[in-house]
This record gives C-alpha cells, structure tokens and sequence, in this order.
C-alpha cells in the first residue's frame, strides 16, 4: 500500500536510459502458490548517456527478491539494495550479466498487472508499468531487448504455454511437468511482453502475406468459447490485408495469436505477436453478440494487430509520448472501419464519442494535451484525449496533406524509425519532410490542452455577391495552461443555395472552376474569407465531416437546420443539422411546464425520415437517435440532470405519440428477412426496427408491447433479442419485465459476455436501475467484485448511463458511488480511478447537486491508503 503523496513526472526531466538491456533470458516455473521468475540481462552503459558509471537501478513493485548475481557470482548483502520500488547495483562494469530471482504471487493478484490468473489461466498485463510486478527491470519502453521465455508449468493443468515469438523447444519435466520456450527475434520494450498458460483450445488458420509468406494464425480460448472466434479471426484477416494495402505493411513474425481472458483491466493489448483480449471484446456469435459488439470487436482486432507497425516496430520513447501510437492506432482502425462498412455512419460514430465524452474530459480538472506535460499514475492517461483526440489530430495531419502525400509521410516514419522509440515530434516530422509542408503551428495541437471553440458569423453583399465568413478561434483555459495560441485548423466547408444546390466557393485569389466543397486553412485567431460570384445568400454548411475536434457556434435559424437536414450532400453535416435542431428543441424545453408545445417542425423532419425509404437508411437509423443526456449535459454550463431527463423523454414520447403508425410501419418494413449477417445495411435494418419498438414501448403503445414480446421469443440474433428486452426493461409494463429479465438470465446464466449485458441493461434503466435495484444487483451470485467487466457493467453502466438516478437530488446515487470506488481501490485501483470520472465532473451541475458530488469526492479522498490512482483523480478534481 502506497501512503506517502504520490509524485509528478515531468516531461521535461527526461533523460536516456544509464544502461541498456541487449537480452533478457526469463525462466518461469509456476505453481499454484506462486511462481519463481529467473531473469539474466544482458547490460552495457548507454554510450548515449552522460551518467557514467552510476549505480545500476531497476524498477520492482511487490517482488521477493531471492538472489542477485553478476556474471554468474552471487552478489553479498551490502553490494545491491532492495528499496521495494528499486533493485539499485551501487557499482557495477561496463557491461556484465545480472541475474535476478524473485518470488511473485499471480493468484493473489487483484490489480491484474503483471503476472496473474484469470479463470484458472495464468496471463500478463505488462503496459504501462506492469512488467516491474514480474521482475526487477528498467521499465521504461526506450529500453528495448531481445527476449527468450522458458516457462514451466504441470502439463494437465496448463497444456498451453505461451509467449512472444516463435516456440524454439519444448519437453518433459519431472513431476508431470513440462516447458516451451520462445524467442522473440524483434528487440521489444518489456510493456509488450506477454506469457499465458492454460487449459485452452486452439483454433487455427492462416494467411499469405501478399510477398508470398504464409502466416500461422492462432486463436487461444477456453473450451466452452470454441464456437465463438470465427469473427475475429476473419476480422484478422481482414486487418492484415488492408495494412498491407493502404499502409504498405506486412506482418514479420510467423506466427500471430489470440489469447482471450475473462479478466483484464482495458479492452485488449498489442504484445509482440500475441495479442491478449479482454473476452468481451473478441468472442462473438451470432445468438450472444449485438451488431454493435460485431463492429467493436472488429475494430479492436485490428486496432491491436495495426499496432504491430504503430506501437511495437516503432514504439514510444516514454508514456508522455503515448498518443504516437495510440492516437495514430485508432486512427488506423477508423479508416478500417470506415472501409469495411459505412464511412458517414463511422464519423457520425467517432464524433459523438468525441463531441459527448472527449470534450468533457478536455472541460474538467483532468483536461491534458494530447501530449503530457506531467502525470502522476500514467495509468489514469489511457484518455480519450490520448486515444480519440490524438486520432483527430493524424486525421487533421492526413486532411491537410491529402492521402498521397500522407501516405509518403507514413512511410518515412516507418523506415526512419524502425527499431527505435520515439516522439511525437519524430511523427510529424517525419510528416513534414515527407510532404514538405510546415507544421510548425500544427504541433499546438499536441501541447495545448482544451478543446477550442469556433465562432463563425457572416454577411452577405447582394450588392458585390460577396459572402464573408469570420471564423474567430478561442481555446479554453485548462489547468495549468492559460492564454493560448491559435492553432492550425482545417476547416471544410460547402454552401447551399435556395433549392439545395452546391454553390461554388470562389475565394478572391481562384482562377478557373471553384470546387463546391473545400478545406479552408484557419491559423490566425480570427480571419475573414470572402467567396466571389454569389447571386443569393447562402446557407453555410459548416466543419462538414467534422474536419477539426473543435465546437462550432453558428447562429442557424431552425429553418435553416431543416433545410441542411434534407440538403446538405455532406451526410455527416445532414446529421448533424438535426442532432442541433433536437438539441434546440430540448433546451428550449427545459423547465417549462408539462404540457409545452413541442416544435411542429421537428415532427414534420422526423415523419420524413422514418417514412422515406429511398434516403440512406444506415443514416437514417443514426438521425433517429435524439441527442443522448450526457451530451445535453456537456452542452450546458449548470447542468439540472433530472429536468434534462424529462425535457427529451417529453420530446421522444411527442414524437412517438404523433408517429405512432409511421414508427409501426418502419417496424415492419424493417423486420429481418434472410440469414443474419454483420453488413450495414442489415446493421441499420435492426438499428431503425430497434428503435421503433422503443420508441412504441415509451408510450405503452399495446401493439408495440406485443411487438417487443414476439422479438424477444423469436429473434434468432442477440441484437433483436437484446433490442426487445432493453424496450421492455425500461417501459411501465413491470411485468413483462420481470418475466423477460428471468427468462434472459435463465438462458445465459453460463455466458459471462451475455451476463454483463443482462447486467447493463438493467444499471442503465431509469426503470429498473434505481439505486435499490443496483444494490441488488451487486448481491446476485453472477456479480464479481474482481471481474472488470462485471464491475463496469452494473456501477459503471449506473453512474455512466443512467443519469437521472445516478443524480438523485438527495446525492444517493454519489454516495453510493463513492462507497464502491473505495472499496475498490484496494483490489483494483486502475479499475476505481476510472470509475471515480462521473464525480469529477461536479463543477458542470447545478449547485445542488454540485455541492453533494464535491462531498463524495472528499469522502474518497479522505480514505486512508488511497492509491495513487485515485489520489491523482480525487487531488486534482479538488484543487
Ligand atoms: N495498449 C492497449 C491498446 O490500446 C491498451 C492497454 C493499455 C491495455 C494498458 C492494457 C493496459 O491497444
Ligand atoms: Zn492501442
């Protein structure tokens, strides 16, 4: 337990490592009580660094050290220190072998870093900072060695034993033991290590790399999951050919695997060549996953296997750096997906994770650039500003380079720094050299935190046809950081003439045909751009595709939004014209009496797009949607969550009332038809039949309820029969709900991915989430208190979705929050740190409620023992 105040790192005190590891030769013999690690490094002094002949220190967390030894001589006493968090060697020459023994207890292991056990298996989680809970090593990602594994196992117990790299030899031990080793022939810093031993099935399969090498591929599950790889491994394949495709990558080793665990903190990690996935996020079939877990688990396969290139052969040169490869990763994912099923459903997708959650945190006391000044837990900088926004800033570099020239600049990168650990300045560097473009302002991007805020106003000349658009940028203070610069914005734009025709953009300095659709450059804090040759006043089409991670504030008349909602040819803006009509309609209502009249208006929208099937359905199903609470919160400034809440069910039951038979209708012309299969169009089929039926449901509408029941004893799918159940858990019909929530849980008591959902459906229902009900939850023999998911998805799924509840006036739901985050904090701080974000939010709530989430806050603060963790969150969420 860590009780002394936890300390800042700095950027800025930087430093090469004092010695390097060429080689690492690691020796597991694991036991039911324990495990032994043996571990020889091969150390020489860094010729790079200036720190001479300092002591040798390495880093440890909650070790036994056994032995210590240089060149094969036990070390005595007095020539190492074991300070717990440090192994320091005072004098050691200028390259020697050091072999170090340690006891460590994988079955004890709650944090679930390191070397621990999940269902019977022992894995590992070494990024960040994990490696060190395994053995004594220089955990730092800018050391990078050469690895060989022998691990040591009982034969029965754990059949399979693997590691990184190719298996070099394997045999009997005695006592029915036996051994693998491998060797991983890529230099690799030690967060990529990974070891799994288990009981599991193997599922097999292959690819040829497009220069002809044929690729092992491996699946890794417990026998009951057998059934459930197909997806990933065809997401796999899929993976491999679009990197070789559109980034010029091939895969190096011969042998790639999957291992899936039931515990892990995050949703999966990249290690050299064995991939290690949390369950939920790699098994799938078509009777247990949603449409939604299909694409998630697609994207997320990929995303690990694109960091083969993007994290592993070229890595970070320390976690401030974290974003090089995560923000490039998820940016590589997104065009993936965006290739494989529909890009505008995928930017709509993006940008409302960005605009609802990433915005929030970029407004809270967390807020941090993209790159890091200072951390204390680098843990808590797993970010959507690290993943999401850094993904938007590579978007931005690929927007103002144009996919050649972006193209070029990856491949610099790749060749430049194979093998090494680098920057997020070597990045855009190697960008810049590539493309020949200054991106000098643009690295802003990554030193400024805070989420800048667009002011756009215009006039029109009739006289001149001259439209002026003035588009003044401002950043928001954020901790630590005031008095911004303007940033380098790109900016893309189109304008709509009466009818809904594309008018050219015609800037002053154009010669010949002007496009209709064009990205301006915005670098100054404010600036003025004149488009020539205008006969009317436009209507602005603005940031169209999302172009920048910026809020844009245009003053459209709802008139104006409608008229973008059937005209504009951008998809995306289509959209989210009417998620801005939506928003202005609920605003408006907030806090008016019951019977306010809703905008006629947003009926008549509504009745055009849930009738008109000849408009793109998979938008169609995303325009559906009303703006979520959570965003309507992070759009306000003092936010009243309960009078948030009725506002838009007043708007949805309005419109489910006044639509009622159009919504019956879209029901049936959506019911499936044909054999299951994950593509967008049948995607957007269940999304638009889905939301029908809970719109009906919202309105006790008797037909829909019999809708609902039939899907839910004949749906062949988990997303109809997830679909039917969730419309019936939070509808007035109580006992329909009861019977379906038994008759779900009876089903798929054994499936522990189906079991969270069961479970979230319930956390995230104003109906049957209410705090009793979560209380109840956590008492019921499927909960864990050590399984993430199962933790995530009652508490986390209550303080994350279910927001009316979670803010009861009387402070309850915070409380209670409170409550879990400090238990937790004790078994799995990573898992409690995360949970405490809803709480730090307090300043964006009405007083009332603001002044009660502050207490909670200061309830966990005062806990003694606090990890480091949470301290950081609760610290600086109170400062
Ligand atoms: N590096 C992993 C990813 O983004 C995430 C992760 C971080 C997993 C830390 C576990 C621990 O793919
Ligand atoms: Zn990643």
């Amino acid at each position: 337990m860590r009780t002394n105040q936890p300390q800042t790192i700095y950027l800025r005190d930087y430093r090469v490592p004092a010695y390097l590891v060429d080689t690492v030769d690691l020796r597991f013999e694991l036991f039911e009580d324990g495990a032994r690690v043996h571990s020889t490094l091969a150390v020489r002094r860094n010729p790079e660094s200036d720190a001479g002949a300092a002591p040798l220190e390495l880093d440890g967390d909650s070790l036994v050290l056994e032995s210590v030894a240089l060149n094969g001589q036990a070390l005595a006493e007095g020539a190492f220190e074991d300070r717990g968090d440090k192994l320091i060697v005072a004098s050691v020459p200028e390259q020697f072998d050091l072999t170090v023994v340690t006891w460590i207890e994988p079955q004890n292991n709650t944090r679930l870093e390191g070397l621990y056990k999940s269902s019977g298996m022992f894995c590992t989680q070494c990024e960040a900072e994990g490696f060190r809970c395994i053995t004594f090593f220089p955990d730092r990602p800018d050391v990078m060695s050469r690895f060989r594994t022998r691990i040591e196992a009982d034969r029965s117990a754990y059949p399979v034993l693997l590691s990184n790299g190719n298996d070099v030899e394997r045999g009997e031990l005695a006592d029915g033991r036996h051994f693998v080793t491998w060797e991983d022939p890529f230099p690799k810093p030690c967060y990529l290590f990974a070891l799994v031993a288990g009981d599991l099935v193997e599922k097999r399969d292959a690819y040829t790399t497009g220069s002809g090498r044929e690729i092992d591929l491996r699946m890794y599950v417990e026998p009951r999951n057998a059934e459930k790889c197909d997806h990933a491994m065809d997401s796999l394949k899929r993976s491999m050919r679009w990197d070789e495709e559109v980034y010029g990558r091939e895969y190096d080793l011969d042998i790639f695997m999957i291992v899936a665990v039931d515990d892990f903190n995050m949703g999966a990690m990249e290690n050299k060549g064995l991939n290690i996935f949390n369950s939920s996020c790699v098994l799938a079939s078509q009777d247990t996953a949603t449409d939604l877990a299909f694409q998630r688990i697609e994207a997320i396969v990929a995303h690990e296997y694109f960091h083969n290139w993007s994290g592993n052969r070229v890595t970070c040169r320390d976690w401030f750096q974290l974003s090089l490869k995560e923000g490039f990763t998820v940016f590589r994912d997104s065009q993936f997906s965006s290739d494989m099923g529909s890009p505008t459903v995928k930017r709509i997708e993006d940008a409302t994770l960005l605009r609802t959650a990433q915005f929030a945190e970029d407004g809270g006391p967390m807020a941090h650039p993209v790159r890091p000044a200072s951390y204390m837990e680098i843990s808590n900088f797993y970010t959507l500003t690290i993943y999401e926004k850094g993904a938007e800033v590579v978007r931005m570099i690929h927007t103002l380079l144009g996919p050649e020239l972006f193209r070029k600049g990856s491949d610099l990168y790749f060749q430049r720094h194979d093998g090494q650990a680098v920057t997020t300045d070597d990045f855009v560097k190697a960008m810049e050299d590539a493309s020949g473009r200054d991106l000098s302002q643009f690295r802003l991007w990554y030193e400024q935190a805070g989420t800048p805020v667009l002011n756009v106003s215009d006039d029109f000349d009739a006289d001149q046809g001259v439209y002026r658009l003035t588009i003044a940028q401002a950043i928001p203070d954020t901790p630590g950081q005031t008095g911004k610069k303007p940033q380098h914005i790109p900016f893309a734009l189109g304008l709509l003439g009466s009818k809904g025709e594309s008018l050219p953009l015609r800037l002053a300095a154009d010669q010949g045909d002007a496009p209709t659709d064009r990205v301006l450059e915005l670098t100054q804090a404010e600036e003025t751009f004149e488009f020539h040759g205008l006969a009317e006043r436009p209507v602005p089409s603005l940031l169209r595709q999302f172009s920048a991670p910026v809020r844009v504030h245009y003053p459209w008349t709802r008139e104006q939004l409608l008229f973008l909602m059937s005209h504009d040819p951008d998809g995306f803006n289509r959209w989210d014209a009417g998620q801005r009509l939506a928003v202005d309609v609920i605003q408006s209502l907030i806090g008016t009496p019951k019977d306010t009249a809703v905008d006629s208006r947003l009926v008549t929208a509504y009745r055009h797009l849930i009738s008109d099937s000849s408009l793109d359905q998979a938008l169609v199903a995303k325009m559906l949607q009303l703006p979520s609470e959570a965003y309507l919160i992070e759009l306000s400034d003092s936010a009243d969550v309960p009078a948030i809440h009725d506002a838009r069910e007043r708007v949805l039951k309005h419109l489910a009332i006044a639509l009622r038979n159009e919504l019956v209708a879209c029901y049936r012309r959506n019911l499936e038809s044909g054999a299951y299969a994950v593509t967008p169009d049948q995607i957007a089929r269940r999304s638009l039949s889905n939301t029908a039926l809970a719109w009906l449901l919202q309105i006790n509408d008797e037909e829909g309820r019999e809708l609902a029941l039939r899907q839910f004893r004949s749906a062949d799918n988990m997303t109809d029969r997830l679909g039917a159940l969730r419309a019936l858990v939070n509808s007035d019909y109580e006992d329909d709900r009861a019977q379906v929530l038994e008759a779900f849980y009876e089903r798929f008591r054994d499936d522990p991915q189906v079991v969270e959902q069961w479970f979230s459906v319930q956390a995230a229902s104003d109906r049957a989430g209410q705090l009793p009900q979560i209380r109840a939850l956590l008492e019921h023999s499927a909960f864990d208190w050590k399984n993430p998911n199962k933790v995530r998805s009652v508490i986390g799924a209550f303080a994350g979705q279910n927001l009316a509840a979670f803010h009861h006036p009387d402070g309850s739901g915070y409380d209670f929050l409170a409550e879990q985050v400090c238990r937790l904090d004790d078994s799995n701080p990573q898992i409690a740190a995360r949970l405490v974000t809803p709480l730090t939010r307090w300043k964006k709530f009405a007083p009332a409620y603001s002044e009660r989430m502050k207490a909670a806050l200061e309830r966990i603060r005062d806990k003694t023992g606090l990890s480091r963790d949470v301290y950081e969150v609760v610290h600086k969420s109170l400062a």
